[in-house]
Order: C-alpha cells, then structure tokens, then sequence
C-alpha cells in the first residue's frame, strides 16, 4: 500500500530548543489511516498538521474507544535518525487494540509510515542533552452513533512533538504521594494496554497529590492497595539492598519498553533483578533498615526519573538522601547513550530511518 504525501504550503517556525517542555508544539505534518467495515485499514496519507473535523456523535467523543502509544525519535551526531525499539510500540499498540476491540493493523505498514513522516520532519528532531521527537500514534473510534458497541470505522493517526524533559524537574528526584484510595487499573481491566481512558481516570489523584505538594502518585493495586504497580505513567524500580526489584507484568501494569529494557541492561551488568509482588510496607521497612537504596520510574517521556521523597498516609521517607542514585544515573546515561547513537548497541535496539 502505498502512502500518499500532501506537503504543507505554509510551514511553521521551529520552536527554541531551550524551552521545549513535554508535547506543546507541533511538527507540519501528520499521518492518518482510515477503517472502515469491508475495505479495513485504507488510504494512508501524510497531509499537513491541522484539526480534524469531526461529527459531535463521533464515538471516541461519547465513550472513549481510543488507544496511543509513545516513542521517541533522534539525531545521532553523525546525522543519522534513530528510534528506540519501534516494533514493541506497534506490538503493543495491537494488544491495546485487541483489548479496545479496535481491530488490528499492519504492524510493517504503520512503522513504515512513521518512518516516513519523521524523515519528512527531521528538521525538527531537537539534538540538545535531554531532547527528543516524540511521536504520538493514536487509533480513535469515528462511528457517529450513540450506541455502546464497537465502532465500524476508526482512524489512526500519527503526530510529531519536540519535546524536552518530561517533569518540570528534569533529572531531579522528585516527591511521589502513594495514593491510598483511588486505583489506576484492576484485575480483568484495561491496565495493561494503552487506553486513553486509563489516563483520564488518574487525573483526580495526580490533582490532589500535587495540592499535597507532590508530583505524582505510585499507584498501588485494586485489590488490596498494598501492592506497588505503578507510579504515574511510568513502570517503577526500587533498589533494596542492592536487588532491583519491579512489580511482576499482570494485566493491571503497562508493560513498558524502557522497563523491558533496563530489566535487560541491569541484568547484562550482573546486576541482581526481580520481577515479584512488592508490598508498599515492605518498601517502607526496607528504609526503616537502611536498605532501600535508591527508586525511580522509567518511561519513554522521561527514561527514568528518580524518586526522591515518598509520603504515605502520616509517613514520609527521603531516599538517597534525596539525590538521583547511582544505579539511576547510570541507567539514565546508558540508555540515552543508546537511545542518541552515542554509546554502541549491544541488544540491536536502535531502528536507523534511511529514507
Ligand atoms: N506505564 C504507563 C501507564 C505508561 O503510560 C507508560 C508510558 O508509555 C509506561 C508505563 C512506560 O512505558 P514505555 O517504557 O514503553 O514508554
Ligand atoms: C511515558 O512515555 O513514560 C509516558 O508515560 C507517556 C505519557 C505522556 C502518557
């Protein structure tokens, strides 16, 4: 199939790379796919960015059958353009699918579009330290009928953002509330795939945490809420007494890529991991006793983000002295290393875009 291209007449400043921020400025072009019932998945085009007109009983609007996935894209200093994994976004953008009932795509054809679009758009690849193009596929239901069912027809859509640290704090530790009632995801839901309804039912947490002055909540699990799953929308480490230990993948946890691939990077370290149910009073213990080392998040929008202070309920602990841990940092340093084409790629992670 080929991919039609309408280039843009009138293309937008580049944005100063100083003052990025997370996802508020937008490339010139995007990629959309339609589907519809009998023809599937057709008419792939890159057009210019703009709003899409949409019916006000288009199903995405009224009950939320919409998915997304995130990836980042980047300009080694010998000028080529590298993604990081690529072909586990397609994947689990499939699963999410599966678990919307959205129906599946060419997983070749999507990477191959985004390929594409971000060669058209490598001008605006950013190159500074911490900097990215991040790129947002997305898959919204488009049926304009008010009935609950599964659309006939969707639309998938890809959208190019330079973006730089995703948390205002950077690199930095930050405070992170473990959120006592409130649940992100349950047994049986939609925890493990990328549903945009997930996202807006943490909002309420994430609010009053940050009232509490934090910056985020870790979310424990639906059950009990004692086990650790998540920690905003990223997957979390703790380093307790030298064991890097990650909840254990259910379908309540997003399984992410950075997650998969500090799991393997630690472990080509001969660094002790496991994945295994982590209760939040054992984390606590572990301080009590001096153990717990060091903790952080991991994701593609931040890579991973130290944890530096952790309140729950009367309790609050500072950990590593509330600076980022070795085993972080180093984390941190490898994977961009990686991620940018600065450090070799031992695991043949990095996708080369030689449009
Ligand atoms: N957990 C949630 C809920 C997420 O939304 C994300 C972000 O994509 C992650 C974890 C991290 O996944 P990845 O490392 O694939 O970006
Ligand atoms: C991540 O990439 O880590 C994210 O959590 C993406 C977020 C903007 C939803």
């Amino acid at each position: 199939m080929e991919i039609t291209l309408v280039k843009t007449t009138k293309p937008k400043p580049k944005p100063d790379p100083e003052k990025l921020g997370f996802g508020r400025v937008f490339t010139d072009h995007m990629f959309i796919w339609d589907y519809s019932e009998g023809k599937g998945w057709h008419n792939p085009r890159i057009v210019p960015y703009g709003p899409l007109e949409m019916d006000p009983a288009c199903a995405v609007l009224h009950y939320g059958q919409a998915v997304f996935e995130g990836m980042k894209a980047y300009k080694a200093p010998d000028g080529r353009i590298l993604l990081f994994r690529p072909e586990q976004n397609m994947a689990r953008l499939n699963r999410s699918n599966a678990r919307l009932s959205i129906p599946q795509f060419d997983e070749e054809l999507a990477l191959q579009a985004i390929k594409q679009l971000v060669a058209l758009e490598r001008d605006w690849i950013p190159t500074a330290p911490g900097t990215a193009l991040y790129i947002r596929p997305f898959i919204i239901a488009t049926d304009n009928i008010l009935g609950v069912r599964p659309s006939s027809s969707y639309k998938f859509i890809v959208i190019l953002s330079p973006v730089g640290a995703y948390y205002e704090e950077g690199l930095n530790p930050v405070s992170i509330y473990v959120e006592p009632y409130y649940v992100r995801a349950v047994r049986g839901g939609t925890g493990f795939a990328k549903a945009a309804g997930n996202y807006a039912g943490s909002l309420l947490a994430q609010k009053n945490a940050q009232a509490k002055g934090y910056s985020q909540v870790l979310w424990l699990d639906g059950i009990e809420r004692r086990y650790v799953e998540e920690v905003g929308a990223m997957n979390v480490f703790f380093n307790i007494g030298g064991e890097l230990i990650t909840p254990d993948l259910g379908d309540s946890i997003l399984p992410g890529v950075t997650r998969d691939s500090i799991l393997q990077l630690l472990r080509s370290w001969g660094v002790p991991t496991v994945e295994r149910r982590l209760s939040v009073d054992e984390v606590f213990e572990a301080h009590a006793q001096g153990r717990l080392v060091e903790a952080f998040g991991c994701g593609t929008a931040a890579v991973v983000s130290p944890i530096g202070r952790l309140g729950y309920r009367e309790q609050v602990i500072e950990i590593s002295g509330g600076k980022i841990g070795e085993l972080t940092q180093r984390l941190y340093d490898t994977l961009t290393g990686i991620q940018t084409g600065k450090l070799p790629d031992p695991f043949g992670w990095v996708v080369e875009i030689d449009i």
